[in-house]
């Protein structure tokens, strides 16, 4: 028998909330199938933890984590914590400490879900976004020079390797070519003369490699427009880390909103365990009353058996909760229902039982 090790950090606010669904699920899932297990480990580690102890994360916390498959993570973020420190102290320094270089976002509507742009089929919003995840505008190079005085300076340097480039362009176009999809590049090299000139250099020169996939290229200020008024145009999207970190969230906007985007963070080489989580933070204004959404874990928890090679299961997950969104009788207050998030995280593993 398989047995897959996951290390659980629920964080905070909705994020234990959610996670809790997502390990039922998953249980369930191994269960059903009886091939493989998981064991969970948790880790306290977030905003309260960091109010307790000073830290978000323990010192050892990456030298732990690393004896893992998976990393599970609920959410990190509280109000009287500075956000800086919550996601550069925990979220980044995996991120970059595991050289999990691929943040894998799918934006697809799902059945049921009311599209919230006018004139859009449903079948047109089906996209994955593959963010660059270890460096670019996120590499956390700059200074901060005479503070407070008159000359004060800060500098924020965004950093582009060509390994760090070509890696993540050469993920996303195996990916088209595996799904036989498009490849959009996202850059701005009219405006970032240096980075984006680059980045779009290496796009063009990997994609000799790739004659079989259809590529095209688009400035991230149109982009932003398309995903909004012809999101169709979009398959396999391929974009550096800031951009993509907005573009994403755009297009939770026009998938389902927060309470349905998942986001992988994977380290290709499987030589560091790679992270799953839903792309919401903590939710402050509604954690603690047990009604927050807990699709997005779940899709989280479904990108997670993709990974570990289940994708019969993976698929199951995505249904059952599209049979849910179109049954309408047990949905989140965001979804407008009523329904506790334990309630629905109970009526999709019923519905995955019926599949
Ligand atoms: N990956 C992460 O850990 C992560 C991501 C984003 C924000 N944060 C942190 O979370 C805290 C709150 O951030 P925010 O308010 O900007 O973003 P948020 O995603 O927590 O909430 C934004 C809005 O969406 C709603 N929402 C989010 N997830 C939902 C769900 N599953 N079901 C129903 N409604 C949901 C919230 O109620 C809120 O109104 C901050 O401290 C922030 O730094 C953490």
């Amino acid at each position: 028998m398989e047995e897959y090790n996951v290390a659980v950090i629920p964080g905070d606010g909705i994020g234990t909330e959610v996670i809790a669904e997502g390990i039922k699920v998953l249980k369930k899932v191994a269960e059903l199938d009886g091939r493989f297990a998981f064991s969970f480990e948790y880790f306290p580690w977030g905003c309260e933890y960091f109010c307790k102890t000073g830290k978000v994360m323990d010192d050892d916390g990456l030298e732990r984590l690393s004896k893992f498959d998976t990393i599970y993570l609920g959410a990190v973020g509280a109000p009287n914590v500075p956000d800086h420190i919550s996601l550069r102290d925990l979220l980044i320094k995996i991120r970059q400490g595991f050289d999990q270089y691929v943040n894998l976002r799918p934006i697809k509507l799902l059945n049921g879900v009311p599209c919230p742009i006018k004139g859009v089929r449903r079948e047109d919003v089906n996209m994955v976004v593959v963010r660059e995840n270890s460096e670019g505008e996120y590499a956390g190079a700059g200074d901060w020079l005479y503070k407070g005085k008159e000359q004060e300076v800060v500098l924020q340097t965004s950093v582009f390797s060509r390994k760090g480039t070509e890696r993540i362009i050469r993920y996303a176009y195996e990916l088209a070519r595996r799904e036989k999809k498009t490849i959009t590049s996202i850059s701005k090299g009219n405006a970032l003369n240096y980075s984006m000139v680059f980045w779009d250099e290496i796009f063009r020169d990997v994609g000799k490699e790739y004659p079989d996939v259809r590529q095209y290229t688009y400035l991230v200020d149109a982009a932003a427009m398309f995903f909004v008024k012809d999101p169709a145009r979009f398959q396999v999207v391929v974009t550096s880390n800031l951009f993509g970190d907005i573009l994403t969230d755009l297009g939770a906007a026009i998938a389902g909103g927060m309470g349905l985007a998942a986001g992988a963070n994977i380290n290709p080489d499987k030589k560091y365990p790679s992270m799953f989580e839903p792309i919401h933070g903590s939710a402050p204004d509604i954690a603690g009353r047990g009604v927050a959404n807990p699709m997005a874990a779940i899709w989280s928890a479904s990108q997670m058996l993709e990974f570990f090679g289940k994708k019969v299961w993976s698929n199951k997950l995505i249904l059952a909760m599209e049979k849910i969104l179109t049954e309408k009788t047990v949905l989140t207050a965001d979804f407008g229902g009523s329904a506790s998030t334990e309630e629905v995280g109970a009526e999709i593993i019923r519905q995955m039982i019926l599949l």
